[in-house]
């Protein structure tokens, strides 16, 4: 886990180093709005491909989806989302903002209760910025919603979806029909959910515009602990593969009064970030719920017969779902490592503190940079032939300006693993100089052997 403090530090590297961007910022920006730059972009589009070949192509019983984000808002009538999708919110009566009750609550370590039905003991909580009275909570539903068409009408009313799951649910039926498919399976689909959030929070990890990468996975019910805890132990190895340590990880078993209200079991994996533990995926017992839901009001059959027994039922859903941006906050908190005193004895770079972005290979932006010694002609045009030789196979970067010592630093700030210099040797002798990113041990390759050298690396 990243050190004490360093959090700001994290934020002010992904601005700098061209990860994530407030967005807008041209114009004063957005609130808890951001924007991925070149190497965020490729970071999180690892992270997605990863998650995808795990979670997807490389097993037996998943497919994949990728459905409409504004869908027909039956939908969400059905799903509950319309009367139940709501958080507690209370006003401060003095400075006029406004909070989650919940949040407030577990800040001064109070019990936070989801229980909408009855009014909390909030022991005199106070506005946490000016310490004025606050209201009563009310609830307050999180959908964003938008209006089809020209008409701003209550017939034109439309959400932007609020899970992804939605989408496929109400797909169920059609993938199991067009894929010719038997329980247990699932269906993956990873994209942008919307919540009109009370209060956003540290950096990506709360925000009204997210990513999700989410699994419906059906099954008879009769097996759903099997499952859970089949799934549970696929998450767990997921967030060990992005590098986060099972220290920083918190299975969380969340409880009855707790749990969304379409779950019967809630497990949260919670990482200890450097603002606090918090929520980084959740997985849920959904049962019928959704399935059932989506019958009643579509009025078409969505039950499943099994084709052994042919035994008839609604089939039930454990559902692991992710956030993306999490999953980049939390890797590079876990990659974010400050060597005091610097790693390096030959450079004139500064000696006070290195960082190094120690991102599993699969997942570093850039997987190798070409750095040549010199920017003559002759030493430039061999490295920029080497650049566009690797680049065939490999994300890269090309970087000539400043002292090799200084280039080296640059890539270890953003995880590259790989730098290949080019010397004036390198002329005559036909080899370069690759340099680790996390030992700093330096390797003479053959420039004809540079793909399979780097082939065995990437691939072990
Ligand atoms: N379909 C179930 C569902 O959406 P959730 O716990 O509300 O469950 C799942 O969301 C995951 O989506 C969270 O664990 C988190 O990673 C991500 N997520 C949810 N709200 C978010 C927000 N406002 N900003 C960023 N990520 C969010």
């Amino acid at each position: 886990m990243a050190q004490d403090n360093s959090f700001e530090k994290i934020v002010n590297l992904a601005k700098q180093r061209g990860f994530i961007y407030p967005s807008s910022e041209i114009y004063g920006g957005l609130s808890a709005a951001y924007d991925y730059g070149p190497l965020g972009v490729e970071l999180k589009n690892n992270i997605k491909q990863a998650w995808w070949k795990m979670f997807v192509t490389s097993r037996a019983d998943m497919v994949g989806l990728d459905s409409a984000i504004i869908m027909n808002p039956k939908i969400w009538e059905a799903s509950g989302h319309v009367e139940n999708f709501s958080d507690p919110l209370v006003d401060c009566k003095s400075c006029h903002k406004r909070f989650r009750e919940d949040h407030l609550l577990e800040d001064n370590s109070l019990q936070p209760e989801y229980d909408k039905t009855k009014p909390r003991n909030r022991k005199g909580l106070k506005c946490p910025d000016c310490g004025g009275e606050l209201t009563s909570a009310r609830q307050f539903n999180l959908m964003l919603k938008t209006f089809l068409g020209p008409l701003e009408d209550s017939a034109s009313t439309a959400y932007l979806r609020p899970e992804t799951a939605g989408g496929i649910f109400v797909n169920f039926k059609n993938v199991l029909e067009t894929m010719r498919l038997k329980l247990p399976f699932g269906i993956a689909q990873i994209g942008k959910s919307f919540r009109n959030e009370i209060t956003t929070e540290n950096f990506i990890f709360r925000t009204r515009e997210f990513e999700q990468l989410e699994i419906e996975y059906f099954i008879n019910p009769k097996s759903w602990e099997q499952h859970f805890a089949e799934w549970q132990k696929v998450m767990k190895d997921w967030c060990l593969s992005l590098g986060l340590s099972s220290d920083d990880l918190v299975e969380h078993e969340i409880s009855g009064k707790d749990r969304a209200f379409y779950s019967k079991r809630t497990i949260d994996f919670e990482y200890k970030f450097p603002f606090g533990q918090k929520e980084l995926y959740g997985l849920a017992y959904r049962t019928d719920y959704d399935l059932t839901q989506h019958q009643k009001f579509s009025g078409q059959d969505l039950s499943y017969t099994d084709p052994i027994t042919k035994e008839k039922f609604m089939p039930h859903v454990i559902e692991p779902s992710l956030g993306a941006d999490r999953t980049v906050l939390a890797c590079l908190c876990a990659a974010y490592t400050e060597v005091k005193g610097g790693r390096s004895t030959t450079t004139e770079s500064n000696k006070e503190s290195e960082v190094v972005l120690k991102l599993p290979y699969n997942l570093a932006p850039i997987k190798i940079a070409v750095l040549p010694l010199s920017k003559k002609e002759n030493l430039a045009e061999l490295s920029r032939n080497i650049l566009m030789d690797l680049k065939k196979n490999w994300v890269c970067m090309y970087d000539e300006t400043a002292s090799i010592g200084k280039r080296y630093r640059r890539q270890d700030e953003i995880g590259t693993p790989y730098c290949v210099t080019i010397d004036f040797e390198s002329l005559e002798d036909k080899k370069v100089t690759v340099r680790d990113r996390d030992t700093m041990q330096q390797d003479r390759i053959a420039i004809a052997e540079l793909a399979s050298y780097f082939n065995e690396k990437f691939n072990n």
